[in-house]
């Protein structure tokens, strides 16, 4: 008797693990890809979108892989996201063709996310790759800089349920924040010597999320201007992670921790590499 219910239980435990991670794999698993990698446009809102798609190399469509958004800042650009020596804040290389790339052009090479324009362009971007491409749906990512940094957090505002994490590197509320009530993974760094969007904008962004994952209250030291120094604080008891580094440094995305441009060999891309594959 006990046999046969332990038999039975752990038969429903593999149905379920078994349907859990079917259901994490979008409808583009199993298919041939249409979208190749390189420039595409979507039209929304009658206006023509850009961005570019990035599939991995030795692409397998039976593989649920990651899948990632960078965001590009105030100027910049899909292009300045894609290319240049630090691919998506430096996590293309450090993902060694595990994840789906997208880098979305912002209009007036920015994110005003007019009438929520952005996050619509964002979500049908999600679609087509689900649609076409084999992604796993608990893996969905968006980080960015600045700008791009305020759109990841309107993203996570409006779609937290179909992302995973998002990373704001010195961001602000610029991309507006509809919903924004529901629990999300949250990495965020600021500096602590930001002369475009000061800290403290940063710290509002992450106390959003502080609240909507439950976390317990808990100070966040920063380090002293010109200390060199950067310290990471991770909140307790979230529902998902929670963390934070403040840095002595202006407003820059890869900066070391004395606040310099420090390209790949900044802390930024294998920080946010770590935090992001945490998740499986
Ligand atoms: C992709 O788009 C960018 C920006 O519009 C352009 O500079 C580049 O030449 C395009 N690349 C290709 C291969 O068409
Ligand atoms: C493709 O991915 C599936 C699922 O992860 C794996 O079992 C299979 O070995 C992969 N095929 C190749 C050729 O790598």
């Amino acid at each position: 008797m006990f046999r046969s219910i332990s038999s039975f239980a752990l038969g429903v435990l593999i149905l379920v693990v078994f349907l859990n991670s079917v259901h994490a794999a979008t409808t583009g698993c199993g298919k041939t890809p249409t979208l190749k990698s390189g420039n595409q446009t979507t039209t929304i809102n009658g206006k023509q979108r850009k961005w570019i798609l990035r599939i991995p190399d030795n692409y397998n469509s039976t593989r649920p892989y990651r899948f990632i958004f960078g965001l590009h800042w105030l100027t910049g650009s899909m292009t300045s996201v894609d290319t240049g020596s630090t691919p998506y804040y430096g996590l293309k290389a450090l993902a060694q063709n595990s994840a789906i790339f997208v880098a979305p052009d912002g209009l007036n090479n920015g994110w005003a996310n007019s009438g929520g324009e952005d996050i619509t362009f964002l979500d049908t971007i999600r679609q087509q790759i689900d649609n076409d491409l084999c992604v796993n749906e608990k893996l969905r990512f968006s980080l960015g800089f600045s700008y791009g940094g305020a759109m990841s957090f309107s993203l996570a505002c409006s779609k937290a349920k179909d992302f995973r994490a998002i990373a704001v590197l010195s961001g602000a509320t610029l991309s507006g924040c509809s919903g924004g009530n529901d629990p999300i993974a949250y990495y965020g760094q600021h500096g602590v010597k930001d002369s475009v969007l000061p800290i403290d904008l940063g710290r509002q962004i992450r106390d959003r999320f502080v609240k909507n994952n439950g976390c317990q209250a808990k100070t966040a030291p920063e380090p002293a201007k010109n200390s060199k120094q950067r310290i990471t604080t991770v909140y307790d008891g979230c529902k998902y992670p929670t963390q934070y580094t403040a840095f002595d440094g202006d407003h820059l995305p890869l900066p070391d921790d004395a606040g310099n441009d420090a390209g790949a060999n900044s802390f930024t891309p294998a920080e946010v590499w770590k935090f992001f594959q945490q998740f499986e």
